[in-house]
C-alpha cells in the first residue's frame, strides 16, 4: 500500500506528499461511504446517528422494502460522556464500534432506539431511567422514561450488543440496563455489573419480544420485585453459555423472571424460556425462586447448574401456571430439565429446596439430573416439591442425594390434587424394610425394580440416596390421585422420622 503511494507521489517533496496523501485518504473514505464515521465526542456522535437516518444512508420508510437501507458503521475513537440520550431514528441502522466508553451523567439514559442499533466493543455506563410509570412486572408502559437505564428499545427498533459491558445502569421501573418493548434484543459476550431496577429485570426487561443471550455474565445485578437480572414477559427468551452470579430480587426470580402467559391483547400464545449450558451461582430472591421464577409458559433447561441459590420458597426454581383473569386465558407452565444440577440450594421458609412447582401441565425431570445437598428448612421436598401437575410427570435417570427437609419428601415429594391416593403398591417386590407394606413411595428405605404400571407419574432409572425428612418419606413421597410407576429405581440410606403417611 505505502509502496504504491510512494511510486505515485514519488517525485514530490515530502511535506507536499504527506498532505496530498492525507487529502487522498479522506476523499477515498468520504467517497466510499458518507454514512460511516469516526466520532470522538457527543456532538459528533449525535450528528453521525442523525445522518444514518437520512436519505443518503437509509431509504425512506415508504420506499421499503424495494429500497433497502444500509448500516452506518460509526467508530467511537474516544470515551464519550453524554449530556442527553442519543435517539436513533426509526429509519436508521447504526453500528457503534469501540473500544471505548460511552457514559451518562447518572440522571438520563444513553440510547433510545426507534431504529436498528448495534453496539460492540463498548463500555456503557452511568445511565438512569428516572421517570415514573410502568404497569406490570416488566413495565408494559414505558412512555414515561422509567425503563431501560442505558438503552430503551422501542417497538420499531432492535438492539444487538457484542463484546461489551454495562455498568451502573439503573431504571426506576424495569430493565436496569436495557428495556425492550415489542422488539428484539441479541447479546453476545456482554457483561452486566451493578445494574438495578426498581421493579423488574435488574439488567434487562423485555415485554412482548424476543431476547437471545449468549456467553454473557450478570454479576450482582438486582431488582426490587422480579428478575434480579432478566425479566422476560410475554416474550421468548433464550440464554446460553452464560453466568448469573449473586444477582437478587426483592420478590421472585433472583436471576430470571419469566411470565410466559398472554395478556394485553397479545393473545394466549405460550412463550418459552430456554436455558442452556448456563450457571446460576449464589442468586437469591426474598420470596419465590432463588434463581428462576416462572408463571405460565414453557421452560426448558439443558446443562444448567444451580448452585447455592436461595429463596423462601423454591430455592432455585419456583414455577406455576399463570392464572386467568378478565379477558386473559390462563397459560399452563411446562418444565423440562435435562442434564441439570441443583446443589446446596435452600428454601428457607417453604417447600422445594431446589425446585418448587405449585401448578404445571407437564413436568420432565431428567435424564441426567442431579439434586445434591439441597434443603427445605421448614417445608417439604428437600430436592423438589411438585404439586398439581395436570398432565404428566416423568423423573428419568435422576439422582437425589443428601437432600433434606423439615416435613415430607427428603428427596422428592409429589402431591396431586385428585380425590384419593392411588399409589399402586400391590406389585411391589418384597423388601427388606419392614415398612414396605406402607405405600411404597413412603417407605423409609427400599429398592424397587421393574415395577411398571401405566401411570401419571413415572420414576425411571433414578437413585435416591442419603436423603432425610424430619417427618415422612425420606427419599420419595407421593400423595393424591396419581398412579405411579417405579422402574429400576433405587433407594439407599434415606431416612424419615416416621414412615407412615398421615391419612
Ligand atoms: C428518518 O426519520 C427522521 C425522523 O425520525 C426524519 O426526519 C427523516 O426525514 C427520515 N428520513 C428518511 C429518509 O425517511
Ligand atoms: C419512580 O416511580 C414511582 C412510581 O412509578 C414514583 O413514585 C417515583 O417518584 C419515581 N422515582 C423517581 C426518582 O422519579
Ligand atoms: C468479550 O468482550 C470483552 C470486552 O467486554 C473482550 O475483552 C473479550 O475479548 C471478549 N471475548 C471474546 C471471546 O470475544
Ligand atoms: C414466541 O414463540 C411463540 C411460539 O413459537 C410464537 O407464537 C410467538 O409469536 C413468539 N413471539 C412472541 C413475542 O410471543
Ligand atoms: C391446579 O392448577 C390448575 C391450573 O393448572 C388450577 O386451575 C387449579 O386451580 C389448581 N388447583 C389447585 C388446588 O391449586
Ligand atoms: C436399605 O436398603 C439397602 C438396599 O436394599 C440395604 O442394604 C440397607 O440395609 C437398607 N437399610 C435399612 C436401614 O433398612
Ligand atoms: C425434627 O422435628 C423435631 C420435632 O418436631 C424437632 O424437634 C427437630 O428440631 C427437627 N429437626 C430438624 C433438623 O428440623
Amino acid at each position: 500500500m505505502s509502496g504504491e503511494h510512494g511510486q505515485l507521489l514519488g517525485g514530490l517533496p515530502a511535506p507536499v506528499r504527506r498532505s496530498l496523501l492525507a487529502v487522498l485518504v479522506v476523499a477515498v473514505a468520504v467517497a466510499s461511504d458518507a454514512c460511516d464515521a469516526s466520532v470522538g465526542d457527543a456532538a459528533a456522535l449525535a450528528a453521525a446517528v442523525k445522518r444514518a437516518g437520512s436519505d443518503a444512508c437509509f431509504c425512506s420508510f415508504d420506499k421499503r422494502p424495494a429500497c433497502v437501507g444500509r448500516t452506518s458503521v460509526v467508530a467511537v475513537t474516544a470515551d464519550i460522556a453524554l449530556a442527553a440520550p442519543v435517539h436513533i431514528p426509526f429509519n436508521a441502522s447504526v453500528s457503534l464500534v469501540g473500544p471505548h466508553a460511552i457514559s451518562g451523567a447518572g440522571d438520563h439514559g444513553l440510547f433510545v432506539t426507534f431504529g436498528q442499533l448495534a453496539l460492540s466493543g463498548l463500555r456503557l455506563a452511568d445511565g438512569n431511567a428516572m421517570g415514573t410509570g410502568g404497569a406490570e412486572g416488566c413495565g408494559t408502559i414505558a412512555i414515561f422514561g422509567a425503563c431501560g437505564g442505558c438503552v430503551d428499545v422501542k417497538p420499531t427498533g432492535s438492539l444487538a450488543v457484542s463484546d461489551a459491558s454495562f455498568e451502573r445502569c439503573a431504571a426506576n421501573h424495569s430493565g436496569g440496563a436495557i428495556y425492550a418493548y415489542l422488539s428484539e434484543v441479541t447479546l453476545r459476550n456482554v457483561s452486566f455489573a451493578r445494574t438495578s431496577a426498581g421493579v423488574g429485570g435488574g439488567a434487562i426487561a423485555i415485554w412482548g419480544g424476543e431476547a437471545t443471550i449468549v456467553a454473557s455474565t450478570f454479576v450482582g445485578t438486582q431488582s426490587s420485585f422480579t428478575g434480579g437480572a432478566l425479566c422476560c414477559a410475554k416474550s421468548n427468551c433464550s440464554v446460553s453459555r452464560s453466568l448469573f452470579r449473586s444477582t437478587s430480587a426483592g420478590e421472585g426470580g433472583g436471576a430470571v423472571a419469566f411470565e410466559g402467559g398472554g395478556s394485553g391483547g397479545y393473545g394466549p400464545a405460550a412463550r418459552s424460556l430456554e436455558l442452556e449450558d448456563t450457571v446460576f451461582e449464589g442468586t437469591a430472591a426474598n420470596h419465590y425462586g432463588g434463581a428462576v421464577l416462572v408463571s405460565g409458559g414453557a421452560v426448558a433447561a439443558v446443562g444448567v447448574t444451580f448452585d447455592r441459590c436461595a429463596a423462601a420458597v423454591g430455592g432455585a426454581v419456583h414455577l406455576e401456571s399463570s392464572k386467568g383473569y378478565s379477558g386473559v386465558s390462563p397459560i399452563e407452565s411446562d418444565l423440562d430439565l435435562r442434564r441439570c444440577t441443583f446443589s446446596s440450594c435452600r428454601a428457607t421458609t417453604g417447600d422445594g429446596g431446589g425446585v418448587n412447582v405449585v401448578s404445571a401441565g407437564r413436568v420432565t425431570l431428567g435424564p441426567g439430573l442431579v439434586f445434591r445437598g439441597n434443603v427445605a428448612e421448614t417445608g417439604g421436598g428437600g430436592g423438589a416439591y411438585l404439586r398439581n401437575i395436570s398432565e404428566s410427570l416423568v423423573v428419568r435417570d435422576a439422582v437425589f442425594a443428601e437432600n433434606r427437609c423439615r416435613s415430607r419428601g427428603g428427596g422428592l415429594f409429589v402431591e396431586f390434587q385428585a380425590p384419593k391416593p392411588r399409589v399402586e403398591c400391590a406389585r411391589c417386590p418384597v423388601e427388606i424394610d419392614p415398612y414396605s407394606r406402607q405405600p411404597c413411595a413412603y417407605a423409609k428405605n427400599g429398592t424397587w425394580r421393574s415395577w411398571d404400571v401405566s401411570s401419571d407419574v413415572a420414576v425411571v432409572g433414578s437413585t435416591f440416596v442419603g436423603n432425610e425428612a424430619n417427618f415422612s418419606a425420606g427419599g420419595l413421597g407421593v400423595t393424591g390421585g396419581a398412579r405411579m410407576a417405579l422402574e429400576d429405581t433405587s433407594f439407599h440410606r434415606n431416612s424419615a422420622r416416621i414412615s407412615v403417611p398421615r391419612p
